[in-house]
């Protein structure tokens, strides 16, 4: 082999080096640019995880007795929520027979029974009035006829109720 061959080889190898680190920096360079324009992106994975930590790290179970007075807390819940008077029906014929006509059909208490002319002056005052007595309660009729669970609207459904009774 002679010197100059060697020359040669070292000189190309070297250019060969040369271009190769040339060639890793632009490569680094594209790779980093690019890596600037991308939004982040969340892991899924990563976020999930996270929740995962934040969990409890044990649920107590009390074993039947729990189960009962978690059981006893859903039913004093259930209790406390207000209750409308026959499942909130708006029937009027089905409220006037069961809240009303104990003393409207036979004239307990001197309710005003249900014929015309035990009307006549009452029906005077108004239906806002009537209905309003019947709610608050009038003499002998207690509110709402004894049945507080009866909402104002089932209380107007049924004196309307009653006044077409009587025609
Ligand atoms: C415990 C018996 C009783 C029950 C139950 C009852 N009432 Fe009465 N009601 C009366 C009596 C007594 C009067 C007359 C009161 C007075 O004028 O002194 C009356 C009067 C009324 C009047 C006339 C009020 C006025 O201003 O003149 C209306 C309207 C009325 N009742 C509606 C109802 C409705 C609706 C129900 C059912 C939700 C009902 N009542 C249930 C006893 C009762």
């Amino acid at each position: 082999m002679s010197a100059e061959h060697d020359r040669l080889f070292i000189r190309n190898f070297s250019l060969t080096l040369v271009g190769l680190v040339l060639f890793t920096i632009v490569i680094i360079l594209a790779a980093l640019a690019i890596h600037n324009q991308l939004e982040p992106s969340e892991n899924p994975a990563r976020e999930a995880a996270r929740l995962d930590r934040l969990q409890p790290v044990a649920g107590v179970f009390a074993g039947e007795t729990g189960r009962a007075a978690a059981a006893a807390a859903a039913a004093a819940a259930a209790a406390a929520e207000p209750q409308v008077a026959f499942g909130g029906s708006l029937d009027g014929a089905l409220i006037y027979e069961r809240a009303c006509a104990s003393c409207h059909e036979v004239g307990a208490a001197g309710a005003p029974l249900m014929v015309a002319n035990a009307w006549a002056g009452r029906i005077e005052q108004g239906m806002e009035t009537l209905v309003a007595n019947a709610i608050n309660g009038i003499g002998a009729m207690p509110p709402r006829g004894g049945r507080r669970d009866l909402s104002d609207e089932q209380i107007e459904i049924s004196v309307a109720y009653m006044l077409d009774m009587l025609d």
